[in-house]
């Protein structure tokens, strides 16, 4: 065994090839600035171009973690265009992309000539995926990947066959919720979704690392939600569910750019700075075509596990305006139940764990009413 910390880091790091050039990441210092501290803590940074498989930083991280002395590891992505380097040697023209890095996504080469703004490619339809719903909101926090887990779960129990694309590059959450965080297999090029509570699951979380924000520019964004749409084993939904990060970035336009949506729900709290950021979230999708299925007010008023007694927090009222604002449907008004945020803790969301429960009952009529308005009826099994 090397006798200093940095000599046994490197040689873990050694072995470690960019599956796009093939070239070392070490070599190519497309690793670098490796810093431990006497007591292990190691943080290194990882240059990705927007052609770099992203799940490059988790094999990174995982490598450092299995040196001996090595307590912590963080790994720094940062986009190697932008640090003003290229991160390693373009792949010779015509090579094919590798498969062989193990949960690698099989990803397209894409030219490696200056960047140009990408021409807003015309929407696939994806039959197998049957109707794609956005679940949106102005704000974090306000419990989208909540509502889009228990929805999911409340149609697979009323007979749908229904996928999560969990698009949320700033908090992937949906692995944690369902109770599933492993990587997917890849079988015949494709990804195969996990699967948790009858609903089929794919995560960026599954695929990076958590907590890095930097890299994620449109085109890596528009890359990986189409892989999620092309590449991944879905095999026959009636309905696939997208967890959109907050607001009106990337992900929204580039999930509308690459496939046809067929409505976006908007989930918002009672308060108004919520309602807000949701009328800006929900316009956006209008303006490009999509229509808005309805509103979905969540946290609207306290419910005590105890007694069930019902009790005003936030004020009241937002999610009946914004619906009205907008002449769209209130699709259901979900109370704050502590075992809500529980059953997402623990990967048993509230529909599953506790279906009886006011939240479970009134999610499950958000469920619905969406297939209602969709025109939808579970195939006969
Ligand atoms: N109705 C609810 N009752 C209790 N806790 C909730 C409820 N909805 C969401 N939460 C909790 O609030 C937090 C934020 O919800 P989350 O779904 O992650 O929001 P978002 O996806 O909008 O960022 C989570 O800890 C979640 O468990
Ligand atoms: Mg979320």
């Amino acid at each position: 065994m090397p006798e200093t910390l940095q000599s046994r880091l490197a040689e873990a790091l050694a072995p470690l090839a960019n599956p796009r050039t093939g070239a070392s990441l070490y070599q190519t210092q497309q690793v670098r600035d490796i810093a431990a501290t006497r007591e292990g803590k190691v943080r290194v940074t990882l240059l990705l171009d927007a052609q770099d498989d992203p799940t490059l930083a988790r094999q990174v991280r995982q490598a450092l973690e299995r040196v001996e002395g090595v307590t912590e590891v963080r790994v720094d992505v940062k986009d190697a265009a932008q640090v003003g380097l290229k991160s390693a040697p373009s792949a010779a023209a015509g090579t094919a992309p590798s498969g062989r890095a193990g949960r690698a996504l099989p990803i397209a080469e894409q030219p490696a000539a200056a960047p140009k703004p990408p021409a807003a490619p015309t929407p696939v339809t994806y039959p197998n995926l049957g109707r794609v719903i956005a679940v949106s909101s102005g704000k974090g926090g306000v419990g989208k990947s909540t509502v889009c887990t228990n929805l999911a779960i409340a149609l697979a129990k009323a007979g749908y066959r229904v996928g999560i694309m969990d698009a949320d590059i700033y908090g992937p959450n949906i692995p944690r919720m369902m109770g599933v965080d492993e990587a997917p297999p890849v079988k015949d090029e494709k990804i195969q979704p996990l699967e948790a509570h009858g609903v089929k699951v794919i995560s960026l979380g599954f695929l990076i690392e958590r907590d890095q924000p930097a890299i994620w520019r449109g085109p890596i964004v528009m890359k990986i939600i189409t892989q999620f749409l092309r590449d991944v084993a879905w095999g026959e939904l009636d309905l696939l569910l997208v967890d959109m990060p907050p607001g009106t970035g990337d992900a929204q336009l580039s999930l509308v750019q690459a496939t046809s949506v067929a409505g976006a729900v908007i989930v918002t709290t009672p308060q108004e700075v919520a309602v807000g950021d949701a009328l800006r979230g929900a316009m956006m999708f209008r303006r490009v075509g999509v229509p808005v299925l309805g509103i979905v007010e969540n946290m609207s008023y306290f419910e005590s596990p105890e007694t069930g007694k019902p009790m005003a927090i936030f004020g009241s009222g937002g999610g009946d305006r914004l619906a009205k604002e907008l002449q769209v449907p209130l699709l259901g008004q979900i109370p704050l139940y502590p075992p809500v945020l529980e059953g997402a803790d623990t990967g048993a969301p509230i529909v599953a764990s506790q279906p009886q429960s006011h939240a479970a009952q009134k999610l499950t009529a958000v469920g619905t009413a969406i297939a209602q308005q969709l025109g939808l009826r579970p195939p006969a099994r």
